[in-house]
């Protein structure tokens, strides 16, 4: 009886450890690194909370720190270039904490880590113009709050 019972354990034990080793590799977002660059095309789902799905356990590719989108002043069309960058201070004041590109689709993301809390978001538009969103942030789901009827725009 001993024999089977350690045997069927180790059984057992082969098999949780098969299974928790395959989840881990499906979760595997949160290892691999994924940071949009200006010209890229690889992002999808603009205006949803990236987040969704890019986080711990998510089945997006790499767990976002920042994500969003940016639209023209309209909120019709996303913008195709540009950047997010992340004071210490409103209005562009402080220290420069961050920079992430916008993509050609509009969205901006990162899983590098760093502490977002309390930065100031600075959207630079193709044509040079800086929106600023004047509270500090307390979340890196961008989209979140900027949800249909409250985009970021820039021009
Ligand atoms: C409904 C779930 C979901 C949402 C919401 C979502 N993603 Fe994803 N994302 C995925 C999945 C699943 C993959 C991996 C498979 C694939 O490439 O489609 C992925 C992959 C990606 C990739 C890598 C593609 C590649 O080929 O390298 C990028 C970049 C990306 N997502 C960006 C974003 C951004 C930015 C947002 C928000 C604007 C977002 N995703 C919202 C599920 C989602
Ligand atoms: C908790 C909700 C919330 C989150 C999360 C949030 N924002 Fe905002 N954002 C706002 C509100 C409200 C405003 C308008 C008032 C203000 O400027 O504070 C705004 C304004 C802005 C503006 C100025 C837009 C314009 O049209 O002038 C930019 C740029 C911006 N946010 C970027 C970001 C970025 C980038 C992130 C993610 C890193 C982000 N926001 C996350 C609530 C949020």
């Amino acid at each position: 009886m001993k024999i089977i019972n350690s045997v069927l354990f180790g059984v057992f034990v082969a098999t949780t450890t098969l299974i928790s080793f395959n989840s881990c590799e499906k979760e595997g977002g949160c290892g691999s690194s994924n940071v949009s660059a200006s010209g890229g095309n690889k992002s999808h789902n603009m205006g949803q909370n990236c987040m969704q799905c890019h986080k711990t356990g998510g089945e997006g590719e790499g767990c976002f720190v920042v994500a969003g989108t940016v639209y023209d002043t309209l909120s019709t069309n996303t913008l195709s270039s540009g950047k997010i960058e992340l004071f210490t201070g409103p209005d562009g004041t402080g220290n420069l904490v961050h920079t992430i590109q916008v993509d050609s689709k509009g969205n901006f993301y990162t899983t590098e880590n760093f502490e977002i809390s309390g930065l100031y978001p600075v959207l630079t538009g193709p044509t040079g113009h800086k929106s600023y969103m004047s509270s500090a942030l307390t979340s890196g789901e961008c989209n979140s709050c900027h949800a249909s009827s409250n985009r970021i725009k820039g021009y």
